[in-house]
């Protein structure tokens, strides 16, 4: 019964996605027209889903990447509201250039997505201070000090803006093979909560969006350590967290765009400081 209405969910769901995608295209209500946004991490997946979306809704982006290759192609292929900017959200000085190249290009900055991070897993007994040390040094070191470089430009030029952090279920609850991973992610709930208390006096709303399991090169790699530590076949892990959301299926990065456009839009100017589950079920708080 459970798996024929999955299905069932899973057919009408593939064809309101395509309906959504092509929609998207030709219907937006322009919601942050006249707006600029510095998006991290931005080449691909969910980032790239945001640039896409942000763009269809009027704004101008510039897409901040590690791989700034792919960070220029996806900037060409957006078209000319859409700038490519070399960034290591690891490195101060890069990200210090980073945002002084995009307020040189888009004039301001009033919306920043602090969406790049990698992710990592190992049983407890495994973890190396090496990678606990990369990890956190871009999904939490580069949260706040992008967050932080980005907000004294919003409060020089005043007007207030809009920061959103991409934390994510992993940072709700711990899990037995991701600890790190997991705590960057709590610790982004937890700097979105004090940086959107901190800020809000200078009309600056700091939320975060926190996806479930959401389809992509992201999970890709999440799917081989699962293999590597599980001993499960490539794409069992997937199909697994899949077939366990109450939606009936992985998140795409399109299901996370809605979220990040009201997130940036005058509609949120009373959410402060509050991360959102956008993971079709997954989890309740
Ligand atoms: N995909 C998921 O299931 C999922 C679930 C929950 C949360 N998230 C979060 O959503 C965000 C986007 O996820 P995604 O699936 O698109 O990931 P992704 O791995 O597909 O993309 C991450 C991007 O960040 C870039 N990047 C990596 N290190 C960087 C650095 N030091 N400086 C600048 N850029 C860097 C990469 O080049 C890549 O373009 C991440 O914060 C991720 O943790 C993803």
């Amino acid at each position: 019964m459970r798996s024929s209405l999955s299905d069932l969910t899973r057919s009408r769901e593939a064809q309101k996605l395509r309906t959504n995608r092509l929609n998207r295209a030709t219907a937006t209500m322009n919601r942050l027209h006249g707006k600029t946004a510095l998006i991290t991490g931005a080449a691909r997946g969910i980032g790239l889903a945001f640039a896409r979306a942000y763009i269809a809704e009027g704004a101008r982006v510039a897409i901040a990447d590690l791989d700034v290759e792919r960070a220029r192609a996806a900037a060409t292929e957006l078209g000319a509201n859409t700038v490519a900017i070399e960034m290591d959200v690891s490195e101060q000085a890069s990200i210090d250039a980073g945002v002084d190249a995009a307020v040189e290009q888009l004039g301001q900055i009033d919306i920043l997505i602090n969406n790049a991070a990698i992710f990592t897993a190992a049983p407890i007994v495994e973890i190396e201070r090496a990678d606990f040390d990369k990890v956190f040094s871009i999904n939490v070191a580069g949260v706040l000090f992008c967050l932080q470089a980005v907000a004294r430009h919003m409060i020089a030029r005043g007007g207030g803006g809009k920061i959103i952090n991409m934390a994510s279920q992993a940072g709700r609850r711990g899990e037995p093979l991701v600890a790190v991973y997991c705590a960057s992610k709590a610790a982004v709930i937890s700097l979105t909560q004090s940086a959107g208390l901190n800020l809000i006096e200078h009309g600056i709303n700091v939320n975060a969006i926190a996806p479930g399991v959401v389809d992509g090169e992201h999970w890709d790699g999440v799917d081989a350590f699962f293999a590597k530590y599980e001993g499960k076949v490539p794409g069992q892990k997937k199909a697994e967290v899949g077939a366990a959301v109450p939606y009936g299926r992985m998140g795409t990065a399109e299901d996370l765009t809605g979220m990040a456009v009201f997130l940036a839009c005058e509609d949120a100017n009373y959410v402060v400081a509050q991360t959102y589950n956008v993971d079709g079920g997954n989890w309740m708080s």
